[in-house]
Parts: C-alpha cells; sequence; structure tokens
C-alpha cells in the first residue's frame, strides 16, 4: 500500500514568496463531473503573483496558488466521459495547481496532443491561451500590421513574438535588460529596446517612420501604459492585459481622445474560454500552432515544486526569461 502523502504549497496569509510552505496535501476523491489528476509539470504564472500578495483576492484561506498544469488522469468521477484513466490532460483554472495530485472539474481539461511533452503543455495553456485569443480576438492581427508587445522576453512575450511572426506582423518588443534581447530576436521580434535605458515610445516612433503602431499589448501596466499610448499610430488599440509593474491608477477616458481617437481594453483569458467549446477550439487552434512548429514553449527555469517560494522571487526580480515550470517528483 501506498502510504506516501501528498505534498504541495499553500500560503496562510498574503505576503512575500516566504509565505509559500511546502505541506501535505490530500487531493481527495473526484466527484461528479471531476477527475483526479498526477500532475506531471505546473506553470508558473505572473498571476499566481498576484493571488499570493493579495493583490487578487482569495477565494478560499490557505491558498493553493497555480492555474496551469498537466498530468495524467488517474480516477475519473459519475458522468464523465470525454476523459478515461491513463490520459494525459492540461488544464488552465481552477486555482489549485501548485500540487502533486489533485481533482478538477472535466470540463476544463483538454487532451495533450501525442509529441506534447508535459512540461510544453503546463508552460502553454494559460500563456499560449492568452496569446490566441489577444491576436485573434481581442485585435485580430493582419499581416504588415506594427505590434508592440512588452515584457518581450517573458513567458507570454516570447510566445507572442512567435506568433506574430507567424502572422507576418512587425513586432516591437520591450525588454528589461541586455541579456534578454537576443532571446527575444530569436523568438519573433524585428525589433527590441530596453525600455529602462530607453524611452520606447520615441523609439517606436523612429522604427515606425513616425507612424506608430496598430496595436500595443501591455502587461506592464503601471510603468508602461502612458508610453503605450503614445506609440500608437492614430485609432490604434491599447490592450493592457497584465499589471507587471503595478496598476493603472490615473487612466482617463479622455486620454484616448488625445492620443487620437484610441481604444482600449482590459481583457482576460477566463472570459474567452469560459464556454468548453471555444476553450476547446481556443486549444486545438494553439497545439496546431505547435504541431506546425510556429510556435514553441521556451522554458527557461525548471524549479522543484517544493521550492515555488525561489520561482516567485526570480519571477519579481524580473530574473525569468520565458516560461518556468515546477517539477512535482
Ligand atoms: N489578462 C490575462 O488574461 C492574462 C493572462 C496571462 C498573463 N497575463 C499577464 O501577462 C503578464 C506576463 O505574464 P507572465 O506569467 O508571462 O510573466 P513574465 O512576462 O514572464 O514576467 C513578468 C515580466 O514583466 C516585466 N516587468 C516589468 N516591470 C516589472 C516589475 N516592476 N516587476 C516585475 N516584472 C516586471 C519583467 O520583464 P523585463 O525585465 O524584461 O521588463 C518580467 O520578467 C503578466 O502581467 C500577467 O498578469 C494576463
Amino acid at each position: 500500500m501506498n502510504q506516501q502523502k501528498d505534498m504541495g504549497i499553500v500560503a496562510r496569509a498574503p505576503g512575500g514568496p516566504e509565505v509559500l510552505e511546502w505541506t501535505a496535501l490530500e487531493a481527495g476523491a473526484p466527484g461528479k463531473g471531476e477527475v483526479l489528476i498526477a500532475q506531471r509539470a505546473i506553470g508558473v504564472n505572473f498571476i499566481d503573483t498576484y493571488f499570493r500578495s493579495g493583490l487578487y483576492p482569495w477565494p478560499t484561506t490557505p491558498l493553493v496558488p497555480g492555474s496551469e498544469a498537466a498530468g495524467v488522469v488517474e480516477q475519473i468521477g459519475v458522468g464523465v466521459s470525454e476523459f478515461a484513466v491513463g490520459d494525459r490532460v492540461a488544464y488552465t483554472m481552477p486555482l489549485g495547481a501548485y500540487r502533486q495530485r489533485r481533482v478538477v472539474p472535466a470540463d476544463r481539461l483538454v487532451k495533450i496532443p501525442d509529441g506534447v511533452s508535459f512540461e510544453t503543455a503546463a508552460s502553454l495553456m494559460l500563456k499560449g491561451l492568452t496569446v490566441q485569443f489577444l491576436v485573434t480576438s481581442c485585435f485580430p492581427v493582419r499581416a504588415g500590421q506594427h505590434v508592440l508587445v512588452h515584457a518581450a522576453a517573458g513567458g507570454v512575450g516570447l510566445l507572442l513574438g512567435q506568433w506574430l511572426r507567424a502572422l507576418g506582423a512587425v513586432a516591437i518588443g520591450t525588454v528589461g535588460s541586455d541579456d534578454k534581447v537576443a532571446t527575444a530576436r530569436e523568438n519573433g521580434y524585428a525589433q527590441v529596446i530596453n525600455y529602462r535605458r530607453e524611452d520606447f515610445a520615441a523609439r517606436v516612433a523612429e522604427l515606425t517612420g513616425g507612424a506608430g503602431c496598430d496595436v500595443v499589448y501591455d502587461s506592464v501596466g503601471h510603468d508602461t501604459w502612458r508610453g503605450s499610448l503614445k506609440s500608437l499610430k492614430r485609432r490604434g488599440m491599447f490592450v493592457n492585459f497584465g499589471q507587471s509593474s503595478g496598476m493603472i491608477a490615473d487612466f482617463k477616458l479622455a486620454d484616448l481622445a488625445a492620443g487620437g481617437s484610441l481604444f482600449a481594453c482590459r481583457p482576460v483569458l477566463f472570459d474567452y474560454i469560459a464556454a468548453r467549446e471555444e476553450l476547446k477550439s481556443r486549444a486545438a487552434d494553439l497545439f496546431a500552432r505547435v504541431a506546425a512548429g510556429e510556435v514553441r514553449a521556451h522554458i527557461g527555469q525548471r524549479v522543484a515544486l517544493a521550492d515555488a517560494r525561489e520561482a516567485h522571487a526570480a519571477l519579481a526580480a524580473r530574473r525569468t526569461v520565458g516560461a518556468t515550470v515546477l517539477l512535482p517528483a
């Protein structure tokens, strides 16, 4: 009989990476419409830090962080017909991925295609689906358009650069240190600006012959939003989809008029995959891009699940490149 306890990470109160604790976490049995998964790889996302710090309200206390993982179905609950024991599956949401085994609603799972590893799937479900909806639905990017992306060497950033290249867009990326420039270029960015050294809006004006960009995908927020608006062409689209540097506080609708009849939106992935059919079709598009070799997970950091606090500290310190995966074994 297997006496080993399931382990995972909890936070008992909001705070810095040090609140993440490695502890016993019983997975339990799957109920109606649920499956039990033995997890093989867990994706780390910046949103995990928003929950850990308390920036986003906790659905439960203590909190088990984590919104993206991949593994093998171990047990199925009543009424589950789409999945069977032994299936390789991945998901994004619900919260609670930082654990070795867990119960997940079956309608949030997708099967991992042959040839795609657990680590790749665990790096793509949240970050890759985000890129998918950003470039196809939020602002459908066309060949030849100029697109500015902040944090271009990050987990989302590298996937976005690759996808934009595949679409034939001209991607301009910003990064916070010179050692990230080469990776951003290899992953689709025609031009890369170090926004800690240079005025990126002025550089974008130079690079686009004064025209500006059709769209800015801005996940940095507080430090970048003003420059992002300045980087747009008349009637361009400002997509703010994150706040790695802090919340945008003093944005006014009048800023859009002053910038040249701009558009702005603040989308969230979960509103684009809430319906099961939409989740499946977006995941199918993502994995088709992966199969075609157009989109490839760039895993820059592999960290033991027990050391999740190290992964969070590195993300906050801007030391990571591409995706980070936690390994639960
Ligand atoms: N809306 C949605 O549905 C959705 C879905 C997924 C992700 N997101 C957002 O997308 C963003 C990227 O997520 P990710 O997991 O791939 O993270 P990431 O981009 O790998 O990490 C965040 C990056 O932001 C940059 N940054 C700029 N100022 C920073 C600061 N003050 N502190 C920390 N980092 C700073 C850093 O890159 P440099 O050093 O190069 O500047 C850092 O590497 C996050 O804001 C996340 O919330 C949103």
